[in-house]
């Protein structure tokens, strides 16, 4: 009985995860984990000062060397789904469990190359979140269920051409009450940013790790009779 009951506490904890996984540019899908570097495991990284807190880790091999051409302004999609599967039919847990509740955040880095392999280093800067909404009460985490997965974001208009990472970010707030506790799930896309506006402008940039305390509200925080929330990081980048 007690191996039983084990198993499944663990697997009701692995149930919570979600893996970003697959990109489409202006509705177009670019198909199952192309330029994205997808995790093989939906496990919470919960360690603020951990390297895998930039684009996660033990990867889907071969990695995708595919890079991603996005239009600057364009909207990109990132699809989330309970395992790196896909979707693979009705399962009231995906792309999450509903009972889940916290953020969705996104954040650029530019770098020399979308396929380089050294995420370290990186300046990043946030482009996109969806905390909780105060009027209708609903999460990013909501409206991730909702649209089945599907979050989309605009890639400034005005950020210089060249490649970038994507990272697209879920974070579980359920165990927050405490630090460790918040449950961090995320990849990074590999893109090329191409035909910026004849107006660049550069972005104030935070480090990963480094970006998020332990002391930050949005991080230690209830998610239960709570009215309103302040998403952790910086301000998202305007143009
Ligand atoms: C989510 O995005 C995929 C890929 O673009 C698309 O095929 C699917 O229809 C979208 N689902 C919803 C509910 O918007
Ligand atoms: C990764 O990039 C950083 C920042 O440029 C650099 O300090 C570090 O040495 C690089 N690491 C490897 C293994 O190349």
């Amino acid at each position: 009985m007690a191996p039983l009951l084990s198993l499944l506490a663990l697997v009701g904890l692995v149930s919570a995860g979600t893996i970003f996984q697959e990109v489409s540019v202006n509705g177009v899908d670019q198909g199952h984990g192309v330029g994205v570097r997808v995790p093989t495991s939906n496990a919470a990284i919960t360690d603020l000062n951990s390297p895998n807190l930039i684009c996660n880790t033990n990867f889907v091999q071969p990695v995708s060397q595919a890079v991603i051409k996005v239009p600057a302004g364009g909207q990109v999609t990132a699809q989330f789904h309970r395992t790196g599967a896909g979707y693979t039919g009705p399962d009231p847990a995906d792309p999450i469990d509903p009972t889940n509740k916290g953020p969705v955040v996104a954040y650029l880095a530019a770098v020399p190359s979308a396929t380089q392999t050294n995420v370290s280093g990186l300046k990043w800067f946030k482009i996109f979140e969806s905390g909780l909404n105060e009027a209708t009460h609903q999460w990013g985490s909501d409206l991730l269920f909702i649209n089945k997965g599907n979050v989309t974001l605009t890639i400034p208009p005005c950020i210089a051409s060249g490649d970038y990472l994507l990272r697209v970010e879920y974070i579980g707030l359920e165990y927050a009450s405490s630090y460790p506790g918040a449950q961090f799930f995320m990849s990074c896309a590999q893109l090329s940013v191409t035909g910026t506006s004849a107006k660049v402008v550069a972005p104030s940039t935070v480090s990963i790790p480094g970006v998020y305390k332990s002391t930050d509200s949005g991080i230690v925080t209830s998610v239960f009779g709570i009215s309103s929330y302040t998403v952790p990081g910086p301000a998202v980048f305007t143009c």
